[in-house]
């Protein structure tokens, strides 16, 4: 995808990454619509991006999600890209999960950014990238981190199935696996408490690393060697 001009919508602009990300892609030249759930985030990172339009949506409504795709594809003239960067985390071991924030973490963290992508595929087509932000979780399944990491990995199953139905079709579905990233998104958790962590990565990584794998239809971005992030084409 040429980013230059791409109509992108990031839902979870308020967040560290999704943040960072859209002030990259619009500083390359992309048109950005821009989702969340806070209006004044929204309108900060807004205004970083030349005024990009901004909607509010919760990932708890899923057909919300699906109204934020019509409403960008209406905003932009139609969509090349769209980059779900909505997460939240819960620790503690799986057995005192309670059930309300294990559907918590299922819905935030896996049924929306599918919403956002199944909806999306109506509207993005060959060149255009599906893409969302799971994580190492989904294949290191750390203890205390059961329901957050078995989220992650539905998704990353779900956009792995996607990119095989729109493989002919010339549409790049792309996983973004991250690292731990320092965006203090752990302090966030919806219930427990974080283990000691290491300092993350910059999150102007990732937002390189996202740019870099849209341009080049890559499906994959995961932890690389010395710190790096490896984009897989
Ligand atoms: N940071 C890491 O170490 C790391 C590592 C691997 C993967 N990830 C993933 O990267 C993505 C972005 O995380 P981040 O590090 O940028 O953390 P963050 O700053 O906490 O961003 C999380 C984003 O998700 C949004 N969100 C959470 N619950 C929501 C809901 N119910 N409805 C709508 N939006 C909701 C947040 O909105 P508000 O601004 O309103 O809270 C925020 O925009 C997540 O998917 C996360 O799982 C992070």
């Amino acid at each position: 995808m040429d980013l230059q001009g791409a109509r992108i919508l990031v839902p979870g602009a308020t967040g560290g990454i999704g943040g960072a990300l859209a002030v990259r892609l619009h500083a390359l030249g992309a048109r950005l619509a821009l989702a969340g759930r806070d209006l004044d985030t929204l309108g900060r990172v807004s205004a970083a991006c030349a005024a990009a339009p901004v909607r509010t949506f919760d990932a708890w409504d899923l057909g919300s999600c699906g109204r934020t795709v019509e409403w960008a594809a209406a905003e932009l003239g139609g969509l090349d890209g769209v980059v779900v960067c909505v997460g939240v985390a819960a620790f503690g071991p799986a057995c005192e999960v309670d059930e309300a924030v294990s559907e918590h973490l299922a819905t935030v963290n896996a049924l929306a950014p599918m919403a956002f992508l199944r909806a999306a595929t109506a509207h993005v087509s060959r060149g255009g990238v599906l893409a969302a932000v799971t994580g190492i979780v989904a294949e290191a399944a750390p203890a205390g981190m059961a329901d957050y990491a078995a989220a992650k990995a539905a998704l990353a199953t779900w956009l792995t199935a996607v990119r095989r139905e729109r493989r002919r079709d010339g549409v790049a579905v792309l996983d973004v696996n991250l690292p731990h990233m320092e965006t203090g998104f752990a302090h966030r958790a919806v219930s427990g408490e974080p283990p000691p962590l290491p300092k993350g990565l910059p999150v102007a990584r990732a937002a390189d690393a996202i740019a870099e794998a849209l341009s080049s239809g890559a499906r994959l971005i995961r932890p690389g060697s010395g710190g790096e992030l490896e984009v897989v084409r």
